[in-house]
């Protein structure tokens, strides 16, 4: 594949994945297409926790679950979420960013045939923390965690502390470089007909990132940057949008 195909056709997928396992020689590709990203004098913070079996995938799983639910009660984070909301494929290509709400979670009958009747509850998003108490995010909970248990492959990736750069900005171009690091990962895995998703509810909080570094023997000094969950795709790639690049360039002075 094209690099510039990769790049443009890569997508986050957030459906179940082929059953099948991801081959050694395929995971070895990853790791080295990560392997060769830029990082700050070439210090290379990056490990990756491979987890094939069971035990560490339902761990995860569980986790994830409890994090969904809790995220479902949280006021704050509803409402913060409702601002990168789309209800429709429509709002989705003109706004040109955020996310469609139905890919994240299965919408009640009542709203499935038109989404837009949702409209004035994300206005006052935070006030659906309510249905969080009554135990709203406990289906969608189910969903992703039911992914992220049945996914061929998960990796923990993580940063290691004492690879640090000189100077002060030393922590902010380690996370640059985990950044091409795992973007490397992410392209390599789409021309390998490999799919892929950030699962990043069970690392939202110190908490649960805690949790995760004590089940996994996490040394102290590694730092957990993202959990993505892979596996092979049947279908093509699916839809995303951006914005317009007259948006995002600035010419000569801001
Ligand atoms: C740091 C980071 C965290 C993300 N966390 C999640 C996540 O928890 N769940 C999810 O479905 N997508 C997650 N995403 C994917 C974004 O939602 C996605 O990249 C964006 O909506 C654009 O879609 P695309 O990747 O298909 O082009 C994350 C992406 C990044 C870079």
């Amino acid at each position: 594949m094209e690099l510039f195909d990769a790049i443009t056709q890569r997508r986050t997928h957030r459906g179940e994945f082929r059953a099948d396992t991801i081959s050694q020689e395929h995971l070895d590709r990853l790791i080295e297409a990560a392997q060769w990203a830029p990082s700050p004098f070439n210090t290379q913070p990056w490990e990756f926790l491979i987890i094939r079996e069971p035990a560490g995938k339902n761990a995860l799983a569980e986790l994830t679950a409890e994090c969904v639910v809790g995220q479902f009660k949280d006021s704050t984070f509803l409402d913060d979420n409702s601002r990168w909301m789309r209800l429709t494929e429509a709002e989705w290509e003109e706004r040109g960013d955020g996310v469609l709400l139905t890919d994240h979670v299965d919408l009640p009958p009542m709203f499935r045939k038109d989404p837009t009747k949702l409209k004035p509850l994300l206005k006052h998003a935070k006030h659906l923390s309510i249905l969080g108490h009554l135990g709203a995010g406990k289906l969608p909970a189910k969903e992703i965690s039911e992914l992220v248990r049945t996914s061929p492959l998960l990796i923990l990736i993580l940063m290691d502390n004492t690879r640090r750069p000189p100077g002060d900005g030393g922590e902010r171009w380690m996370w640059l470089g985990m950044g091409a690091a795992i973007q490397n990962l992410l392209l390599t895995a789409t021309g390998l007909g490999i799919g892929t998703q950030f699962v990043s509810a069970p690392l939202e909080r110190q908490d649960d990132r805690d949790r995760i570094q004590d089940g996994f023997n996490i040394p102290d000094s590694h730092e957990i940057i993202t959990l993505l969950r892979l596996g092979y795709l049947d279908a093509s790639h699916g839809k995303s949008v951006r914005l317009p690049s007259t948006t995002v360039i600035r010419r000569e002075s801001y």
